[in-house]
């Protein structure tokens, strides 16, 4: 059985996570998305939200359990029995800091190995951070994030 483990912050999750997930999830008997809670910048959702926003976008996939850790990535990895942890490489200015962390585990955690899988191109620009902006800003970004997560985006930035 060959699991995964697909971390990330997830604020929120975006269609570029969703398309990593649905290759990680051809490829792996087991995806566990791991919401990771000490992120050092300060989040949009709270932990539990974005748990709940991964689980309803990835319930159609049987093989995908959404969870969150705290600590090191690689001992949470051991934890779930997993030998590969998943990470999305977008452009090229993701490469540097992806490769100094996947060193970086791999010497805390030589049995873990890190896959990176490679967005398709229509997803290269996109991030949490884009999303979030465009949706402050009143822009579209119903084709930029899965429907839960455009409702809890619109309901949060309503005007009280
Ligand atoms: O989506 P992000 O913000 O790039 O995700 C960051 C995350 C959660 C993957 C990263 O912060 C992480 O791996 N945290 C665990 C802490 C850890 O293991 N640090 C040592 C790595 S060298």
């Amino acid at each position: 059985m060959l699991t995964a483990v697909y971390p990330g912050s997830f604020d929120p999750v975006t269609a570029g996570h969703l398309d990593v997930i649905a290759r990680a999830a051809r490829t792996f008997d087991e995806l566990v998305v791991a919401v990771g809670k000490n992120g050092g910048k300060a989040p949009f959702f709270t932990v539990e939200e974005r748990v709940e926003m991964l689980r309803e976008v990835c319930a159609p996939w049987p093989c995908v359990r959404v969870d969150a850790f705290e600590g090191m990535l690689v001992e949470y990895a051991r934890e779930c029995k997993a030998q590969v942890v998943v990470k999305g490489l977008r452009a090229v200015s993701d490469f540097e800091y992806e490769f100094q962390m996947a060193l970086a585990n791999r010497r805390l955690a030589p049995d873990v190995e890190t896959l990176f899988m490679m967005t398709s191109a229509e997803h290269l620009y996109l991030s949490s951070s884009l999303v979030k902006e465009i949706a402050r800003l009143g822009g579209e970004i119903s084709s930029l994030v899965p429907p839960p997560v455009e409702r809890r985006l619109r309901d949060r930035l309503r005007p009280q």
